[in-house]
C-alpha cells in the first residue's frame, strides 16, 4: 500500500469517469453519438468553423446537464484531502463540469478547458454562461459582440496550463489517476511521466484496461465507492 501523509506532494487526475455517478455520460461509455454525429467530430476546431450554431447546440446541452448534476462521493472526498493536505495537493481534471470546484476543491486545474465559460474570437476576453444571451445560434460576445465559442479545448489544440502540470509532474511524490480511459493524450501520458520521474502511481478505474501495467497500485471499481474509503484510510493513518 502507497502511504500517505501530510507531507506528501499529491496530484490527482481525474476523467469522465469520476463525474459518472454524477448522471454525466461518459464519453467512450456512450454510443459515442450525438445528433448523429460522432462526439469527436463536434469537439473540434474545424466542427466549430463548418457548424458553429451545431457545435454550440451541442456544448449548451452539456451546460445544462452539468448544472443539474450534483458532486458525487467521489469529488468529495478529493475536496476532504484537499483539505487535509492544503498545498501540497493539486487537481489536475480533463473535465469540464465544474463539479470538482463545486464539491469544494480549490487547486483544480481545467485542462480542457470548462463548460462554465464562452471564449471571445475576437477580444480573447471570457464570459461565464450564465451573463451570456443564449438564444441566438451563436451567443455573442458582452464585451465586443463578436461570436463566442464554448471554452472547451477541442482535439487538435493544446490543453491549457501545460507548463505548470509539467512542473506538477516532476515534483509530485503519489500521482493518482480516476476515472479516465487513458487513451487522449497528452493526459494519457501524464502517469508514464510521473512514474518516470519518480513519484508512485496509483489509478482507481472501472475497468481495468492496460492501466493495472502502469501504476503501483491499481482499485478496480466505482470511483464514488472507492475513493470515500481509500482517503478515510489515509487521513486516519
Ligand atoms: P472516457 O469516457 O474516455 O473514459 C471514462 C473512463 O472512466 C473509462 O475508463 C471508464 O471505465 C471509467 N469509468 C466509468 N464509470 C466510472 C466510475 N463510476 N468510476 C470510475 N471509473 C469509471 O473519458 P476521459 O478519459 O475523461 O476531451 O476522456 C478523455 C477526453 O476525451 C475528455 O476530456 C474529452 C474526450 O474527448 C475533450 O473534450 C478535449
Ligand atoms: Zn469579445
Amino acid at each position: 500500500m502507497i502511504t500517505i501523509d501530510k507531507d506528501t506532494k499529491m496530484v490527482v487526475l481525474t476523467g469522465a469517469g469520476v463525474s459518472a455517478e454524477s448522471g454525466l455520460k461518459t464519453f467512450r461509455d456512450s454510443d459515442g453519438l450525438w445528433e448523429n454525429h460522432p462526439v469527436t467530430e463536434v469537439a473540434t476546431p474545424q466542427a466549430y468553423q463548418r457548424d458553429p450554431a451545431m457545435v454550440w447546440r451541442f456544448y449548451k446541452e452539456r451546460w445544462k446537464q452539468a448544472r443539474q448534476a450534483q458532486p458525487n462521493p467521489a469529488h468529495k472526498a478529493l475536496a476532504r484531502l484537499e483539505d487535509w493536505l492544503g498545498d501540497n495537493f493539486k487537481l489536475i481534471t480533463q473535465n469540464v463540469d465544474g463539479l470538482h470546484s463545486r464539491a469544494g476543491n480549490k487547486n483544480v486545474i481545467e485542462m480542457h478547458g470548462s463548460l462554465e465559460n464562452g471564449l471571445c474570437n475576437s477580444c480573447g476576453k471570457r464570459s461565464p454562461m450564465d451573463s451570456i444571451d443564449l438564444e441566438p445560434e451563436i451567443p455573442p460576445c458582452p464585451n465586443c459582440g463578436s461570436g463566442l465559442r464554448p471554452d472547451i479545448v477541442w482535439f487538435g489544440e493544446m490543453p491549457y496550463r501545460m507548463q505548470e502540470i509539467d512542473r506538477l509532474l516532476q515534483s509530485c511524490d503519489v500521482f493518482m489517476v480516476v476515472g479516465t480511459s487513458g487513451v487522449v493524450f497528452p493526459a494519457a501520458g501524464f502517469v508514464m511521466t510521473a512514474a518516470y520521474l519518480g513519484a508512485k502511481t496509483l489509478a482507481v478505474n472501472l475497468e481495468a484496461g492496460e492501466m493495472p501495467h502502469f501504476v503501483d497500485e491499481f482499485h478496480q471499481g466505482k470511483a464514488g465507492e472507492l475513493l470515500p474509503t481509500l482517503v478515510d484510510a489515509w487521513i486516519q493513518q
